[in-house]
């Protein structure tokens, strides 16, 4: 299949465009698109036969159940039950953002959406071409990261093209996207209410609506698609914990072994440390005081340590608040070691 790519301005959109792009997914086929996380690839949820292809171009296991977009709060009722007052409040707040929820589904949609389950996760991005798509398609639009299984997510058309080049119909360029790393979901369906992936909204906004909701479930097991391995390079990731300069020695120590030994590796620093580690291989995530920078950083600089064909990269880490708890995830997530419980 050929993979067209169409570019176009989130600021001054191109409505031709959207449709063409719309028809594609009211045909049941596949569009990558940009929202404010991460891009997105695009079927008409309420179309199965559309949504097994999404499983098939990622290469992603089918008991992995994917997210449906919406681009009106009011259409949260033709997919999920059991809406209450808590719920609305939480999307008052966050909606359209980086925030998806977890619900009760309703009959209509298919099960290759909830990998089988009762639930349904759900959000409403804030990207213009985003929500421009999905109104012009007259469907909610199921969307996993456009990425192959396993891989870091997306944040330009490129890095969709590196992937799923010639597997789906359209890519739609709108940029980079904003915020880097993907949504936070809430599962609103567990008591306590948990988050089952910190994302672009932070815990602690969070906690401003739902004081009680906790990271992760209590019991351990992680959600459907927490898969331990995830938005990994192909290199090995080394993170290196602890502060200041005790953290730059422990790298730059590392740095010098691996050199000895005659690895292949880069070092993924943050801006202050950039001058710390001389001639080796330093990609920066961006500076330790801006996180929302070092989000938007985070997956391309994974993927640029790919082109580089490092084996190993070595990991300095961030302050694990707001995004930095979402960055943090996604590089322990990316190394192989499990999530820390906070
Ligand atoms: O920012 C984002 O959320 C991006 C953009 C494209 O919107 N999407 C995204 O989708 O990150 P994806 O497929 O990469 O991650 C979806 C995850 C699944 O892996 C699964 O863990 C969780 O959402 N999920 C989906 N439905 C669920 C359900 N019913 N119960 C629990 N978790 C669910
Ligand atoms: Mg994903």
């Amino acid at each position: 299949m050929k993979t067209d790519i169409l570019k176009i301005n989130p600021f001054c959109i191109e409505q031709d465009y959207i449709i063409k792009a719309a028809n594609i997914i009211k045909s049941g086929g596949l569009v990558a698109f940009p929202t404010e996380t991460v891009y997105g690839l695009g079927a008409d949820a309420l179309n199965p036969a559309a949504c097994a292809k999404i499983f098939q171009a990622k290469n992603r296991p089918l008991e992995d159940p994917l997210i449906v977009h919406i681009a009106d709060k009011q259409d949260l009722f033709k997919v999920a039950r059991e809406i209450y007052k808590i719920t609305l409040d939480l999307i008052d707040a966050f909606w359209p953002g980086p925030l998806t929820v977890v619900l009760k589904k309703q009959e209509a949609i298919p099960d290759i959406i909830t990998g089988g389950l009762d639930t349904i996760a759900v959000r409403m991005p804030n990207h213009k071409i985003a929500l421009d798509l999905i109104k012009k398609a007259q469907t909610p639009i199921a969307a996993p990261s456009a990425n192959i299984f396993g891989r870091p997510s997306p944040t330009t058309a490129q890095h969709v093209l590196e992937d799923l080049d010639g597997k789906i119909n359209l890519v739609i360029d709108g940029g980079s996207t904003d915020i880097g790393v993907e949504s936070t979901i809430v599962d609103l369906t567990q008591d306590p209410f948990c988050v089952l992936r910190p994302g672009g909204v932070g815990i602690e906004e969070l906690r401003r609506i739902i004081p009680q909701v906790g990271l992760y479930k209590k019991d351990g097991i992680l959600s459907p698609g927490m898969y331990p391995r995830h938005y990994a390079p192909n290199a090995k990731i080394l993170i290196m914990e602890g502060n200041g300069k005790m953290q730059t020695e422990k790298v730059k120590d590392i740095a010098h072994e691996f050199d000895l030994q005659g690895y292949r590796f880069g070092i993924l620093a943050k801006f202050e440390n950039k001058d710390r580690y001389g001639d080796f291989n330093v990609k920066l995530l961006g500076p330790g005081n801006d996180l929302v920078a070092c989000a938007a950083n985070l997956f391309s600089v994974l993927r640029d340590f790919d082109k580089d064909k490092v084996d190993v990269i070595i990991a300095e880490t961030v302050e694990e608040k707001g995004l930095g708890i979402a960055i943090m995830d996604r590089l322990r997530k990316a190394s192989g070691v499990s999530e820390k419980h906070v």
